[in-house]
């Protein structure tokens, strides 16, 4: 996944840097993914320092730092190897993540020039995709679960049935697990789907009722 503006016109967004200094991004990836954070479009020739700060929760923030004048680069509390410069920070300033569950939280890259610092942060949120299974148990019921999904699935069905209320499980990681139970007894249906829908991407199974 690339950084959002990499190809759009330097200059212009030069120039919308210099009246907004500081830019925040949501930004949903998915798990396992590769994601590219890029930093304001300042001029390598006008930097002093650039920064990454890494705020994760329940870690000590880490910072990447790269200091023009003596070409050196510096680490506080940075341990997650899947976390790195893209490149040689004089080369590359952008930071590259292989997407992991642990890794929601805020990225800034902030770089210092004589005019002043420039930001731009992101709110990463980690997308996992559910395992989504439908099963039929006795007397015309079928059920529905969306395993371990980041955020929680939606499950629906086609035709409507008698459901029970969808249960919720959460676990220790941010993912949920959503289980919905519905009957078809007395209705006159022979198929019913489950559709399940996710910011991941939506998806449908079917199940054949047997005669009640
Ligand atoms: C590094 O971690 C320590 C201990 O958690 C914390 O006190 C310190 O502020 C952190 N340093 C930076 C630069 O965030
Ligand atoms: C900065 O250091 C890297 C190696 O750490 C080197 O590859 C690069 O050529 C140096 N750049 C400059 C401008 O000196
Ligand atoms: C199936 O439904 C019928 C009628 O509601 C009920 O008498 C029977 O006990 C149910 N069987 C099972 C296995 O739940
Ligand atoms: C999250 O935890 C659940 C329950 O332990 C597990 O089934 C699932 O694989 C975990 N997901 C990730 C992405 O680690
Ligand atoms: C059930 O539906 C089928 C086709 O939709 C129809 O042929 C059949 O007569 C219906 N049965 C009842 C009992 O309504
Ligand atoms: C997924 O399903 C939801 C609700 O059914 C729908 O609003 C959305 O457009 C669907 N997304 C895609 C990509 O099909």
């Amino acid at each position: 996944m690339l950084c959002p503006w990499r190809t759009a016109n330097l200059g212009l967004l030069l120039i919308l840097a210099v009246f907004l200094v500081a830019v925040n991004i949501s930004w949903p990836v998915q798990m396992a993914r590769n994601a590219v954070l890029c930093c304001p479009p300042i001029a390598f020739r006008n930097l002093i320092v650039i920064t990454w700060e890494i705020i994760l929760r329940g870690q000590p923030s880490c910072t990447k730092s790269y200091r023009k004048e003596t070409n050196e680069t510096k680490e506080t509390n940075c341990t997650d190897e899947r976390i790195t410069w893209v490149s040689t920070p004089d080369q590359n300033s952008d930071l590259q993540i292989t997407v992991a569950i642990t890794h929601d939280g805020y990225y800034r890259c902030i770089m210092a020039t004589p005019d002043g610092n420039f930001h731009r942060g992101y709110h990463l949120q980690v997308l996992v995709t559910p395992e989504v299974t439908l099963f039929q148990s006795r007397n015309r019921t079928a059920i529905c679960k969306a395993v371990a999904g980041k955020p929680a699935a939606q499950i629906s069905w086609i035709p409507a049935g008698d459901c029970a209320s969808t249960e919720q499980e959460y676990w220790g990681n941010g993912t949920v697990t959503v289980k919905s139970t519905c009957h078809w007894e007395g209705h006159n249906v022979s198929t019913v789907t489950c559709h399940v829908s996710h910011l991941t991407g939506n998806k449908s199974l079917y199940v054949e009722l047997l005669p009640g």
